[in-house]
């Protein structure tokens, strides 16, 4: 990141989006993939999976736990393949992508932070999508403590 662009003002030259697969997160991946063109900016899709079914505590991991992993991992990899590939198709030059164990908040932080991104992009629902709160926890989680700018994009009406 350039010193113009730190000091604020400057385009975005490397954006982080995330996504869970949902149709509601593409719109988000959509407006990163255009600013990112516009930009001739970098673009990091990512995807975080959860390693451990829900509501399972404790640390022992079985193997139907590893099995639970394997399709979660896959499951967000095809979310990030398929919009990486959208990415390139819209003309973004360098686009890359990742799927990543974790709570979606805190691994879309820690992957902002060790790749020095200066964008950060999340819609505003995701697949959960109550109807009682106009953001989703993701966003909402992130704004605390991003390391970067954030755009949260309005996804529904
Ligand atoms: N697993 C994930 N990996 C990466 N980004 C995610 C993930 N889940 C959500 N996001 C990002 O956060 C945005 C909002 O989704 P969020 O999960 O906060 O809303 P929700 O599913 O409606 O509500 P909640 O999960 O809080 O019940 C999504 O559009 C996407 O950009
Ligand atoms: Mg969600």
């Amino acid at each position: 990141m350039s010193e113009s662009t730190k000091a604020g003002g400057g385009l975005a030259q490397k954006i982080l989006v995330g996504t869970d697969g949902s149709e509601t997160a593409s719109i988000a991946v959509r407006r990163a993939t255009s600013i990112a063109a516009a930009n001739g900016a970098e673009l990091v899709i990512v995807s975080a999976y959860s390693a451990r079914p829900p509501g399972k505590l404790g640390s022992g991991i079985g193997s139907s736990d590893a099995a639970w992993a394997a399709t979660a991992e896959a499951a967000a990899r095809e979310h990030v393949n398929g919009a990486v590939q959208a990415a390139k198709d819209a003309g973004v030059a360098a686009v890359s992508g990742d799927a990543v164990a974790g709570d979606p908040a805190e691994v879309l932080l820690s992957e902002a932070e060790k790749r020095g991104v200066d964008l950060l992009v999340v819609g505003s629902k995701g697949m959960q999508s109550s109807s009682r709160f106009l953001l989703g926890s993701v966003p909402n989680n992130v704004s605390h403590h991003t390391p970067c700018d954030l755009l949260i994009v309005r996804t529904t009406k």
